[in-house]
């Protein structure tokens, strides 16, 4: 049985790799895609995914544009990783429709509304304004969900925007709390297990040497983002951050896991946005993700876009 999900998203180069691996896998069916503002502010996120649905040949899936802030906090962008654009460094046409007119909260909502209980699958991979605006309008949304596939956080490893707290978390960690306490299933991929996945620079070269339309654009969006890890960090590839929720879909059994009670901090300016664990004995509420299988991920992630 295909995983049916929604696909909410902020590209961000990294997003648009992990559509992109969301639309080749035959276990996943992309049912819609819902920006929101994250890496660059919107219309850009809309704008950015209804042009890589087109190049991937997907005009058909809709789009819908998602919330333009964070809940409470003032946006914050990252345009010093991704460039102008959010998604730097590939040439994509724009496409030549337009998102749907209906919000992405009230379609997220009346998606869920009209599903089976515990069917739909959400695959939020930037901050989680749309998903927290959701569940607090219409809180019959969450039996319907299976499960929330989120990449963001960072646990034993230290943040990436602030020295506690990845970029997702520390957005919108308001929109995080409302979800990490909704009692809805969730997996989360931190930086833990995303910064143990970086794409070696001969998967870079095999996609450019390969040439097609999709092909090449993921080279040259790889090539773009990470040079700032390059420069931070001192890596040789860049980190599928993104990526790893969609291949967690696909094969589970790429990746080492625990269940854990985990809470974000949203009330303390030095630490908001800090993912961690509960010590109080509470029952846990997610999968959290550490380990990977490295070279068997690099493999799926390049052999799936060579076959768009
Ligand atoms: C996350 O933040 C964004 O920059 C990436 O798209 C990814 O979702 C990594 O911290
Ligand atoms: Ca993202």
């Amino acid at each position: 049985m295909t995983r049916k999900i929604i696909f909410d998203s902020d590209p961000g180069q990294d997003d648009a790799l992990a559509l992109l691996l969301a639309l080749a896998a035959p276990e996943i069916e992309v049912l819609s895609v819902v920006s929101v503002a994250g890496n660059v502010p919107q219309p850009l996120v809309t704008d950015n995914l209804l042009a890589l649905l087109s190049l991937a040949g997907r005009d058909d899936i809709p789009v819908y544009r998602g919330c333009e802030l964070p809940l409470i906090r003032e946006q914050y962008t990252a345009e010093y990783v991704h460039g102008d654009t959010g998604i730097d460094g590939a040439d994509i046409p724009a496409a030549l429709r337009k998102a749907e007119a209906q919000h992405g909260v009230d379609h997220i909502i009346e998606t869920c509304m009209a599903a089976e209980d515990g069917s739909v699958t959400l695959v939020p991979v930037g901050p989680l304004t749309n998903i927290g605006m959701a569940i607090a309008k219409e809180r019959a949304i969450i039996p319907k969900i299976r499960e929330i596939v989120w990449m963001g956080g960072a646990f034993d490893e230290p943040g990436n925007t602030t020295a506690l707290a990845e970029f997702n978390a520390f957005v919108d960690p308001h929109a995080g709390a409302i979800v990490f306490k909704s009692g809805i299933p969730m997996v989360v991929l931190p930086l833990d297990v995303t910064h143990k996945a970086l794409l070696p620079q001969e998967a870079v070269r095999r996609l450019a040497e390969f040439g097609s339309p999709v092909a090449t654009a993921c080279a040259g969006m790889i090539g773009f983002y990470e040079q700032y890890d390059v420069a931070k960090y001192g890596w040789d590839g860049a980190a599928m951050h993104d990526p790893c929720a969609v291949a967690y879909l696909i094969d589970p059994t790429l990746f080492r896991s625990r269940r854990m009670s985990i809470g974000i901090d949203y009330t303390n300016e030095e630490t908001i946005g800090n993912t961690y664990e509960r010590m109080d004995g509470s029952v846990p509420n997610a999968t959290v993700v550490f380990d990977v299988e490295a070279d068997r991920f690099f493999e799926l992630l390049v052999s799936s876009w060579c076959s768009l």
